[in-house]
């Protein structure tokens, strides 16, 4: 399985092409949209040439489809529609929220299918390929296709993990949460400090964001810590009062987080009495 085609020469297809050309496969294909994506993407790997998509299929043994979500079912359909689907040939897509679903076009013409997403962010191709070291990918697939489905992960040197495709969404949803939301808080906080006049937000948010992060990551609720973990309910009226009057607008946020936290708090052992000292406060 060594002569590969992209379809979807962007941020993920271009940093995978190259790291499949590194592990040793052949990249002979690169099917786009637009002229400008094919054409970095070969100025990268000289062996590919650009081809429409059911070409690039037709001659390869295992096909990568790297096109936006909103792009996936009408990109895999079309490439069946066109009998171009070559038997035996192995096809995965990288999106999060997909299981292989989205494959069946190409399965029922007689391919192998996996969607194999990596948990890491693809800024650039550049940035991408030098993140895959190490990087968590949820595998989906059939009993039978797990198996190459994961030595292919393994070739560009990530770790597969086995989701199940109807948890495919929640898993999505996690990442979602654990990747967007928390830049959006941070980014909340960032607002927060400059209001107080700190010119490098980062200094003190970089470590401190990092710190926590991990620990939550690895220990849940028992990571918790702060006002709302300890129960300090004056200092979230406090905080409260300053918001409403210096930055209104992050008041909502301030209080759906802090009253998710407050559970998280409770569970992680906060007593009765000073839980619901901080709940009047939030409720007030
Ligand atoms: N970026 C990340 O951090 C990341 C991380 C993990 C997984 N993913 C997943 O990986 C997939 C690709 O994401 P990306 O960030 O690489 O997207 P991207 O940079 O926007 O690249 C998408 C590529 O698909 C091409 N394309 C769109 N429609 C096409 C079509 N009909 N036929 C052929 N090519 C087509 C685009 O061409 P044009 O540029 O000409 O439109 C572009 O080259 C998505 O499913 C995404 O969810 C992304």
């Amino acid at each position: 399985m060594r002569r590969v085609a992209v379809i979807g020469p962007g941020r993920v297809g271009t940093a995978l092409g190259m790291a499949l050309d590194r592990a040793g496969y052949r990249i002979v294909a690169v099917a786009g949209r637009s002229r400008q994506g094919s054409d970095d993407f070969v100025r990268r790997l000289p062996s590919a040439r650009s081809m429409a998509a059911a070409d690039a299929a037709r001659g390869a043994e295992l096909v990568l489809v790297c096109v936006g979500d909103d792009a996936l079912v009408e990109v895999v359909r079309r490439v069946a529609a066109a009998d171009a689907v070559a038997e035996g040939s192995r096809w995965m897509h990288t999106s999060g929220g997909y299981g292989t679903d989205v494959l069946e076009p190409v399965r029922l013409a007689g391919a192998a299918v996996a969607a194999c997403h990596p948990a890491q962010t693809f800024p650039d191709p550049d940035t991408g390929l030098a993140a895959l070291p190490g990087t968590s990918w949820a595998v989906t697939a059939d009993e039978g296709d797990l198996g190459w489905a994961r030595v292919l992960v393994t070739d560009l040197r990530g770790s597969p993990v086995t989701v199940d495709a109807g948890s495919r969404t929640l898993y999505h949803a996690g990442l979602t949460v654990g990747s967007n939301a928390t830049a959006t808080v941070v980014t909340l906080a960032r607002d927060l400090l400059l209001g107080a006049g700190v010119t490098d937000p980062s200094q003190f948010l970089g470590p401190l964001v990092t710190t926590s992060a991990s620990n939550a990551a690895s220990r849940g609720a028992a990571a918790l810590t702060g006002p709302v973990r300890r129960g300090d309910a004056g200092t979230v009226a406090r905080q409260l009062d300053e918001l409403r009057t210096v930055l209104p607008e992050a008041v909502e946020a301030y209080l759906a987080l802090s009253r998710l936290a407050l559970r998280h708090a409770r569970r992680a052992g906060l007593g009765d009495e000073a839980a619901a000292a901080v709940a009047a406060v939030l409720d007030n």
